[in-house]
């Protein structure tokens, strides 16, 4: 076998007429017109017309079967005319089969290995390895080796190195859970697998490296969405004596070229950027889509002496009313309106207003002008407003602004429309109203906002930064804390005792004692972009294995029980959990 050396099926064209060739590849169809016999052969590469002529290979074709692995020896030659096929790029040739040989037989596919497939998803990662073999997977799993491929390339020109850097490690505090891994020598003790190297590459940076990268592994036991998955890949890096301006040069630049190289597409650098209080006010959600315009704005000014009660008390009570107008919304249906509260309410809100609307009595003149000229509504605009807590206003309009978007198909396709989130917040609050870190402990504050740390710790802006692109979050980073007192400070506002810091992050404290440089990096996540790039809105689609939103691997059957013994040796005893009736 010389399947090396030997030309690929898709990759034969009108230059190769005459050529004398062996081929190998599945049987992707196969068309029997009596005299004739046709199959196409599909490689990675594509698939090329194959037809039997003679008796011999007719008889062997006879038995082909759809994915069958054959060998083939025959000629190439240019299909007689009117017979070309110019979606195919191998379309206008043919290779006449001089000999066939069936190498493997293969059962009957769960589902037809094409590109539109309505194949259910969970058959398609049962048979993952079938479904790989679809040309769009294939096409996919080659953007995402060309983008990596770019990214070493980039890196590498830049003086940046790249260290592998451990699998097992100790928990990071990167927002999600950590899965953790059984010590067998040590009983009763764990490793944490890396939600993300961001510690270790710290420490790189006290190694004097100066600029380290890494395609890395990261893995996360969280609630998967359409964007998430449990292993995901980031290109890591980071570098010493920089401030963030390095770091969005160095990153636009990448954009650029990957963008350039795999689309042909020109980004305009530098992007935009937006600070993380107004891209809440203004869109409603710290990642925006800037494809559609829909901007929110604020209405406390014009509405603070207010009659309208739904308005007045959320005021009174330190909330926000905001608004938007939708261009030409006055057609929009009493239905249209319904659903939209319906997914408002659905997002905790206590509901959805609209102006003009029902509550146009309550609303004065002059506060009605007042909202049209705060949300620029024209005459035939509709204004769709929420009042509530600040976080919850900001949330229930995000997810209004993205769906009017979609139903009245205001996105513009082919924008990519690039935005630094920056400066962000050191701190935010989590969902149980808990002081938590906005982007990770190790996050400087801006200088300027130390003062009152204490006092509104909330205020208090960090160096960190966000790029965002139509709607994603592709990437976060932050210049870190190098002293060694403001991180304890950091850890303790953070609620970590003085025991805890010390046992959790003792290792990256004692390091800072040993001559740091100020360092600072980022991590875009190689899946997004590459999602992106593909035109998908599953992550899925972009790992070659990936796992279910229920974590798990339909292919391997994974997870699975493993062998008392296997436990026993861990010490490890399972213990299932109570029935409760309820
Ligand atoms: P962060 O947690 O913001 O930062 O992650 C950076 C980027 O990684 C991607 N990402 C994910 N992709 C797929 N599935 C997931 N579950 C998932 N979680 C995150 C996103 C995100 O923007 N150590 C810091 C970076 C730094 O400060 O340098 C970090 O991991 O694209
Ligand atoms: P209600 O007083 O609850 O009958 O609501 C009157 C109108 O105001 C309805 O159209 C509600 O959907 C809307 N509404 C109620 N609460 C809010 C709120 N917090 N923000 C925006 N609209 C609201």
């Amino acid at each position: 076998m010389s399947g090396f050396t030997a030309p690929h099926c898709g990759s034969l064209r009108a230059s190769d007429v005459g050529r004398e060739l062996e081929l190998y590849g599945w049987v992707a169809r196969r068309r029997d017109h009596g005299g004739l016999i046709f199959i196409d052969l599909r490689d990675r590469w594509g698939a090329v017309q194959v037809v039997f002529k003679s008796a011999e290979t007719r008889a062997v074709a006879a038995d082909l079967r759809l994915e069958f692995v054959v060998r083939i020896t025959g000629m190439v030659s240019r299909r007689p005319a009117g017979s070309e096929n110019p979606a195919m790029p191998t379309g206008e040739i043919e290779v006449e089969a001089s000999e066939l040989v069936i190498i493997t037989r293969a059962k009957t596919p769960p589902f037809p290995i094409e590109d539109d497939t309505t194949a259910d998803e969970s058959i398609r990662l049962k048979y993952r390895y079938l479904d790989l073999r679809r040309p769009r997977m294939q096409r996919i799993l080659e953007l995402r080796h060309r983008v990596n491929k770019i990214i070493h390339t980039y890196m590498d020109e830049h003086e940046f190195i790249e260290v592998e850097t451990p699998l097992l490690v100790k928990g990071t505090p990167e927002g999600a859970r950590d899965f953790i891994v059984p010590s067998r020598l040590h009983i009763g003790e764990f490793f944490a697998l890396p939600q993300s190297p961001q510690q270790l590459k710290q420490l790189l940076m006290v190694s004097g490296l100066g600029r380290y990268y890494q395609i890395a592994r990261c893995l996360r036991d969280e609630d998967l969405r359409a964007d998430r998955a449990l292993e995901f890949t980031q290109l890591d890096l980071e570098m010493s004596f920089c401030d963030e301006e390095d770091i969005f040069t160095l990153i636009e630049g990448l954009w650029a070229r990957i963008w350039k190289e795999i689309l042909d597409v020109d980004l305009v650098v530098p992007f935009p950027r937006l600070d993380m209080k107004e891209t809440l006010l203004r869109y409603g959600t710290d990642k925006p889509d800037l494809r559609y315009e829909l901007e929110i704005a604020d209405l406390g000014e014009v509405l603070a002496q207010t009659e309208a009660q739904v308005f007045k008390t959320v005021l009174a009570e330190g909330g926000v009313v905001r608004g938007f107008a939708v261009p030409g919304g006055k057609d929009m249906t009493r239905r249209e309106l319904d659903d939209l509260s319906t997914i408002a309410k659905g997002a905790g809100a206590k509901g959805l207003a609209w102006l003009p609307g029902p509550l146009d009595k309550f609303v004065s003149a002059s506060e009605m002008e007042g909202i049209k000229r705060a949300t620029a509504a024209g005459p035939d605009d509709l204004v769709l407003i929420v009042a509530d807590k600040r976080r919850r206003a900001e949330k229930v309009l995000g997810l209004i602004r993205q769906q009017v978007a979609r139903n009245r198909k205001l996105i513009r396709a082919n924008e990519w429309r690039f935005l630094w989130v920056y400066p962000m917040y050191l701190f935010e609050e989590d969902d149980e109203g808990k002081l938590t870190y906005g982007h990770h402990p190790f996050t400087s504050p801006m200088e300027e906002d130390l003062a009152f740390i204490d006092e509104v710790p909330y205020d208090v802006r960090a160096h960190a930064y966000d790029i965002v692109c139509n709607g994603y979050e592709l990437g976060g980073g932050s210049i870190r804390i190098h002293d060694r007192a403001l991180q304890e400070k950091v850890f303790e506002i953070l609620g970590h005792s003085r025991d805890s810091i010390r046992e959790r992050f003792g290792h990256l404290l004692d390091a800072f004692e040993y001559g740091v440089p100020p360092h600072g990096g980022i991590a875009p996540g190689i899946d997004r972009i590459v999602m992106m790039l593909a035109g998908t809105e599953n992550i899925r689609d972009v790992i070659a294995f990936p796992k279910t939103q229920s974590h798990q691997d339909l292919m391997l059957g994974a997870p699975s029980p493993v062998d008392q013994a296997q436990l026993e040796e861990l010490h490890i005893k399972v213990v299932p959990p109570q029935k409760t009736d309820r």
